[in-house]
């Protein structure tokens, strides 16, 4: 008996009518990174389970509730990759790309897992594009990666976004800061939710972004991070308003972003929309300056972010953003009769190898149903094969937005159709 599989919930299939809006998106992101003098890391799908505990935080959403953790055959515990830093971090310690000494500049792409309620914007796997600079504390590196991530942003077309930047501190000044949140979240301590009144003991910076209203209402008139700055944090966000504002990108600054994940210290910044509802963030990121040095690597100071393509993709939809050339052969082969159909097989291998998109369909036979299929697929041109034309080695090159038509020699067709030249014809 057939069974119906569907698709896991929080999950999805990118089919073809989308595919191509995904690739275009994903060209544009690694052609900017490009220009950035990014080059692609490639890390595997899971990691040991423990790499993200330490990294992340345990206190952090994604490792108390969303972690996809299983155990493989030989009783080792592995996660599915919840975010990509850890794994970056990971392999750049492992690879020791440290030895270089340079600044390393790595960007990644691929899916991530979270385990939570799915909802708009929000899947159990989705694509992340991230990009990790390695190696300068200097606040230039927190502006070039953000002017990086607005460069993207811009180049895809989207208006309805906003940067908003903070520094959430380092280890000298958090502290100080935490023991002032506790105080005064404790002070409404009955009205906080559950997972806040854990979390105001174990990671009180927490309670800035709880969804819940209650919590939300409180933590309005919290105290900012950004009156407990020592001088050193203080400086380098001034530097990096600065340098944000010598290259003219807009930014707010917003003392209650602090980022769900551990490993931050200082700048901290995400790219937020109004276009899509409770999931706002299209992007999000900030330093980790110890990250490096807690995986065993050299002491080295890092910055970097990322978003996800869905996000990205239903922002550009509903701003009715374009998505490049949509697919479609460029040649429509039309054969009419069994020595013009094997014609096309051989014309048609010839137009491929020489980079021409072509589409054929043998079972199709009439004049009129091979039209109209070029005609569907949105062919360019369709290129009509006839008995009388082979005879005279020639074929009839029609341009579909048209109708126009040219007869053009076999020999010359491949010259002819890349230069569109008259020349070909002598
Ligand atoms: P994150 O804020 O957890 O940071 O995720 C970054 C972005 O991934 C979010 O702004 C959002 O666009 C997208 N995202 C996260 N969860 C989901 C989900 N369940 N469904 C759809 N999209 C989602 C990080 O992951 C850090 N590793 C970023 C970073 C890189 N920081 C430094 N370097």
């Amino acid at each position: 008996m057939a069974e119906r599989i569907s698709v896991p919930r929080g999950t999805y299939d990118i089919l073809p009518d989308i595919s191509y809006k995904w690739q275009y998106v994903i060209n544009v992101f690694r052609k900017i990174a490009d220009l950035y003098s990014f080059s692609e890391i490639v890390t595997p799908i899971f990691e040991n389970a423990r790499l993200f505990e330490r990294t992340v935080g345990e206190t952090s959403d994604i490792i108390e509730k969303e972690m996809y953790k299983f155990t493989d055959k030989k009783g080792r515990v592995f996660a599915l990759r919840p975010e990509g830093t850890a794994p970056v971090v990971r392999s750049f310690v492992e690879n020791n790309l440290d030895r270089s000494g340079n600044i390393n500049k790595l960007y990644y792409l691929g899916p991530m897992f979270r385990y939570d309620r799915p909802q708009k914007g929000r899947y159990r796997q989705f694509y992340q594009y991230g990009i990790e600079l390695i190696g300068s504390d200097h606040p230039y590196s927190d502006a070039e990666v953000i002017s990086l991530a607005v460069a993207f942003i811009q180049k895809l077309g989207l208006k309805n976004y906003r940067l908003e930047i903070n520094s959430i501190g380092c280890v000298n000044c958090s502290p100080l800061y935490d023991e002032q949140l506790k105080e005064y979240f404790g002070r409404y301590e009955q009205d906080l939710c559950g997972d806040c009144r854990r979390r105001m003991i174990t990671n009180p910076k927490r309670l800035l972004d709880c969804k819940n209203e209650s919590c939300r209402r409180i933590a309005e008139t919290a105290p900012s991070i950004l009156d407990f700055l020592d001088e050193e944090c203080r400086t380098a966000f001034e530097l990096v308003k600065e340098y944000l504002e010598i290259m003219k990108i807009k930014f707010v600054v917003n003392p209650r972003i602090i980022r769900g994940l551990d490993y931050y210290n200082k700048t901290a910044f995400e790219i937020v929309t109004d276009s899509l509802g409770a999931q706002n963030a299209l992007l999000g990121g900030g330093r980790y300056n110890t990250l490096i040095k807690e995986l065993g690597g050299n002491d080295l100071p890092a910055i970097g972010f990322a978003g996800g393509f869905e996000r990205l993709l239903a922002v550009m939809e509903k701003e009715n953003l374009s998505f490049g050339k949509i697919p479609a052969p460029f040649i429509y082969l039309v054969a009419l009769g069994d020595n013009a159909a094997k014609f096309a097989l051989k014309l048609g291998a010839e137009l491929r190898y020489n980079d021409i998109s072509v589409e054929f369909d043998i079972e199709k036979t009439s004049l009129k149903a091979q039209m109209k299929s070029a005609d569907r697929l949105n062919a360019d041109y369709s290129l009509i094969i006839g008995d009388e034309e082979l005879a005279k080695q020639t074929v009839t090159l029609k341009k579909m937005a048209n109708g126009s038509q040219q007869v053009v020699d076999i020999e010359n067709l491949i010259c002819f159709i890349k230069t569109r030249q008259p020349a070909c014809q002598l």
